[in-house]
């Protein structure tokens, strides 16, 4: 079997993961190159080989095959364009290419088919929309939705590793009577809440929720359909959570029609017992692969709508692994030629 030789740029928050999600994938990988921009020498183990993270430097991506990109859109813009000189597949996590129309946006569960025809480049969705998708694919395919109304709880480590370090440091500061040094969020963000994610926008909205909005229509083909976001980030290190609410052009069968439909759509879990006080948590999703639902139930405001809780692990789902489902889409159906 055809191998690859596959590079990972940058080594935070997603880039770890990711390498531990590729070694357990079914890329076959003839071997790893693991890049950052300063903080290199770290030795990584990836399917019994040990391999020295490097520094981006000349020639770096010369016969690599495969690049799986976590660095941020600054590096993305300017190392994608030299990865593809070098005849490379770029998968990049930033957001820096989503909205390219000549860029595929890429759920495997969703719309595997829009990668067929890359060109060398395809972006991964951001973490919120990714979450929000999966679940709602099969409703929208057989009950059409028309307005999507989302409000999203989002973990610190959708910020990167320095996030998390300033919700631990600030949590044990509060905790001890302490001074709380304010460095990565505009505001404390231990024991509180902030409505503010990535900067905010001419109408009002945070670049964050016109993602939402955005990547949805993109990834659905979809330009009618309606997102009406908000997103906050909240003191919870890993898993983001999203009350999703929907409204349908066709009607809606009972709920335990749509709890069927959902526990057979790929990449879903329905966790709903609420006799058993069961629902999806972020404690309990972190590390793991599935978008979890729970809290169905009918909107009694509208003729068709649907309410839903919904927990995924965003360093996962929400980045790292659904960027290896891509790699294993382009292996499996043979669309990882270098181009
Ligand atoms: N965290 C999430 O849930 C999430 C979800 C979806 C998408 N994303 C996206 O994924 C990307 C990475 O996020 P993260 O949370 O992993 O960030 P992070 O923890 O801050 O790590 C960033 C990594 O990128 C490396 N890097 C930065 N600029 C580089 C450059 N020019 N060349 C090579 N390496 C470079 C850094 O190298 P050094 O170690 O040397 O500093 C570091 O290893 C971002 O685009 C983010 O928007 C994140």
């Amino acid at each position: 079997m055809k191998e690859y030789k596959v590079a990972v740029v940058g080594m935070g928050a997603v880039g770890t993961e990711m390498v531990k999600i590729l070694e357990k994938s079914r890329v076959p990988v003839s071997e790893l190159v693991p890049l950052v921009r300063s903080r290199d020498g770290k030795v990584i183990e990836f399917r019994g080989k040990s391999y020295v993270v490097k520094k981006v430097s000349p020639g770096v991506f010369q016969g690599v095959d495969l690049v799986l990109m976590a660095a941020g859109g600054e590096a993305a813009q300017q190392l994608a364009p030299l990865a593809r000189q070098e005849g490379a597949v770029v998968i990049d996590n930033s957001s820096a290419f989503r909205m390219d129309p000549e860029v595929p946006l890429v759920i495997p569960e969703v719309n595997p088919e829009a990668a067929r025809n890359h060109r060398g480049l395809i972006a991964n969705p951001n973490c919120s929309t990714t979450q929000m998708l999966v679940p709602l694919k099969p409703l929208h395919d057989l009950f059409k939705i028309k307005r999507i109304v989302v409000s999203t709880y989002q973990a610190v480590s959708g910020t990167g590793r320095e996030a998390i370090e300033e919700l631990q440091n600030q949590s044990k500061a509060y905790l001890e009577g302490q001074e709380i040094e304010v460095n990565v969020y505009p505001h404390q963000i231990a024991f509180n809440v902030l409505p503010h994610i990535d900067v905010f926008l001419d109408n009002g909205y945070t670049k964050e929720e016109m993602k939402m909005v955005n990547e949805t229509r993109k990834i659905f083909e979809d330009d009618q359909i309606l997102v009406s976001p908000t997103a906050a980030r909240v003191p919870v290190l890993n898993c983001h959570s999203e009350a999703i609410n929907i409204e349908t052009e066709r009607a809606l069968p009972e709920i335990e029609e749509i709890k069927n439909i959902l526990a057979t759509a790929p990449g879903v879990k329905v966790i709903d017992d609420v006799q058993d006080k069961l629902y999806p948590l972020a404690v309990n999703c972190s590390g793991t692969d599935d978008v979890f639902v729970g809290r169905l139930r009918k909107d009694f405001t509208v003729s068709n709508g649907l309410n839903m809780w919904v927990v995924a692990d965003n360093l996962r789902k929400g980045a790292a692994l659904n960027a290896v489902q891509i790699a294993e889409l382009l292996v499996e159906k043979g669309w990882l030629e270098r181009k």
